[in-house]
């Protein structure tokens, strides 16, 4: 099968009892055996649901997988791969990573006595010297939320191999329609299903892909141990959601390079952060590896805070809202919103300044999208 033929078929056959298109939803806790030691490979809907598994094997198809395994957030998904960690193990990750996986890591996960250290994984050589004997793990997000850095896959597929390190990718903002992190070595490839794959605003989830059968292994171990596993309606609602994926991700980049354009000559704006864009910092490893550069874009205003407050309460098709990756355009100011309660030095330190925008640009008419930001930035 051919990509776009996978999107919509992969994994997922009639119904073999009724020869429904759309597979049903299997909204049961638990399935009748046949006799003791014997079931139809369903025993608990922790550990196995019918609904969950189709998800989980169109999602490895489309990214070019063996084994998908689904949880109840993006977050519980990068939460189930660090449990593939022991105390004292060390991990090198990417600076700008989502702020609830730095939290996770900061907050939690270094009470476990795991370590991290964040370094600019754009600049391979940062990386290599963050490398310690105890460092098990290369924890890689491209592009970056919000900041869309860019980091070099193959570069890092050596990097993991050489120093034998366990290589997972968050590649939420790219989503497989434009990157394939597995084909660079990556050991494990993560999404926040929650965004572009299931792309609605619909619903919270996540997904970990490998080629690994041993970190398969492990990680259905961790799914029907812990239980943070997505209700059978979310995987259905998913599914539905991924059968557009193609045709979506094509307009919300058709759509995202119009905007970063617009963005990028308007005179209340120092600068725009988008991988389509040649000025953006590692333009040159985004169109290798990349086949296109989804919605996301983050750019500076000229005045501040004030600027980005007057912003946000001017606009009017696009919404202000925390989440990305849908079909209705959503924009956030980090300082007013998002970061809010962080120290300014401290926001600074990430990168997240006063004026920083970031933008989801969405599938509706660009025309429409451009024109709202253009009357809400006379306000700016
Ligand atoms: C890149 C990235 N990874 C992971 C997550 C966490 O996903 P969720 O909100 O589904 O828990 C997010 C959420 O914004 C994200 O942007």
């Amino acid at each position: 099968m051919r990509f776009n033929t996978k999107v919509v078929r992969a994994g997922i056959d009639p119904d073999p009892t009724t020869g429904a298109i759309i597979p049903p939803i299997y909204q049961t806790a638990t399935y009748v055996l046949e006799e003791v030691g014997r079931d139809k490979g369903f025993d608990y809907t922790r550990s196995a649901n019918p609904t969950r598994q189709l998800l989980e094997e169109n999602l490895a198809a489309i990214e070019g997988g063996k084994y998908g395994v689904c949880f109840a957030s993006g977050m519980s998904t990068v939460d189930a791969c660090l449990k593939l960690l022991k105390a004292g193990d060390h991990v090198v990750c990417s600076d700008d990573v989502y702020g609830g996986v730095s939290r996770l890591f900061n907050n939690i996960l270094n009470n476990y006595d795991l370590k991290f250290t964040y370094v600019d994984t754009s600049d391979p050589n940062q990386v290599v010297k963050a490398i310690r004997p105890e460092t098990v793990m290369l924890w890689i997000e491209t592009p970056t939320n919000p900041l869309l850095k860019v980091t070099d896959l193959e570069a890092m597929g050596v990097i993991a191999k050489e120093h034998t390190l366990l290589y997972a990718v968050d590649s939420t903002f790219a989503t497989p329609v434009f990157l394939r992190p597995l084909k660079y070595g990556a050991d494990m490839v993560v999404h926040s299903t929650t965004k572009y794959l299931s792309g609605h605003n619909q619903l919270i989830g996540g997904i970990v892909i490998t080629n690994r059968e041993d970190i398969f292994d492990e990680m259905k171990f961790v799914q029907k141990t812990i239980g943070a596993v997505p209700s059978p309606f979310d995987c259905w609602l998913t599914l539905l959601g991924v059968k557009t994926l193609h045709l979506r991700m094509a307009r919300h980049a058709e759509n995202g390079q119009v905007v970063a354009e617009f963005l990028e000559n308007h005179p209340k704006i120092a600068k725009v952060t988008y991988p389509g864009l040649p000025s953006h910092p590692q333009y040159t490893v985004a169109i290798k590896q990349m086949s296109g550069y989804s919605g996301m874009i983050s750019f500076e205003l000229k005045g501040g805070i004030a600027a980005g407050k007057n912003l946000m309460n001017n606009v009017k098709l696009c919404l202000l809202a925390e989440s990305l990756g849908a079909v209705e355009t959503m924009i956030t100011h980090p300082a007013t919103m998002t970061h809010v309660d962080v120290p300014k030095d401290e926001r600074y330190a990430r990168g997240l300044t006063d004026g920083l925008v970031r933008i989801s640009v969405g599938i509706e008419d660009v025309e429409d999208i451009v024109a709202d930001l253009e009357q809400a930035l006379g306000f700016a």
